[in-house]
């Protein structure tokens, strides 16, 4: 099997970090391979928010968790509100992920095709990660809006994911299986 097909296959979603900080030169080469997705009409939809230490991280899983809370109607509100609950599983890197609905109405999909791009590439440099989902559920409430536009995530962008970045802790995870007969060919 050729590497970038065993990549693909190893890779798995870490919720479980190391708190030693990867280096800088590796989230860019991350970010770089991030950034060569292909997007719908190349419209490169995205802005990439990246935020380091958990002395940054943490502000942000709480300003989450209040932003919740003023949401009665978030689907997230029973996990964001758990005590464990944070945005990054304890990772020292996270990257979030935002696209303007204006520039493409394809910027979810293409957000998505970025996001996997920065797993396989950091999985291939022994780098864990994570999409983290949560956030853009509340990043239209006009107080976790002004938070975020305080990090700089530009304003009318929606968060499409986040990727938390990381060495993986413990036990590598196990691929979960494959569902069957997704397939049908006609040739
Ligand atoms: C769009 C999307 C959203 C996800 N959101 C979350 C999330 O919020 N929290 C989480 O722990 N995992 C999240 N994941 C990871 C999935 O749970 C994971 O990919 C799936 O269970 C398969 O496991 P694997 O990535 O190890 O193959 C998300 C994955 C995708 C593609």
């Amino acid at each position: 099997m050729n590497e970038v097909i065993k990549t693909i296959k190893s890779r798995r979603s870490v919720r479980k970090y190391q708190s030693r900080q990867i280096p800088r030169a590796d989230v860019e080469q991350i970010i770089e391979a991030g950034l060569w997705a292909p997007s719908a009409r190349n419209t490169q939809p995205w802005h990439l928010t990246v935020v380091r230490g958990q002395e940054n991280i943490a502000p942000i899983t709480a300003a989450l968790k209040e932003a919740v809370a003023r949401m009665p109607e978030n689907p997230y509100r029973a996990l964001v509100g758990g005590a464990g609950y944070t945005v990054n599983f304890g990772a020292p890197t996270i990257v979030i992920v935002s696209g303007h609905p204006d520039i493409t109405p394809m910027v979810q999909a293409d957000c998505g095709q970025l996001i996997q791009n920065m797993a396989l590439a950091a999985h291939s440099m022994g780098i864990g990660s994570c999409w983290v989902n949560q956030l853009g559920s509340a990043c239209n409430e006009p107080g976790f809006r002004k938070f975020l536009s305080g990090l700089g995530v530009p304003e009318g962008y929606f968060i499409h994911g986040t990727c938390a970045l990381g060495y993986p802790e413990g036990d590598y995870p196990k691929a979960p299986l494959r569902k069957e007969n997704l397939v049908n060919w006609v040739e």
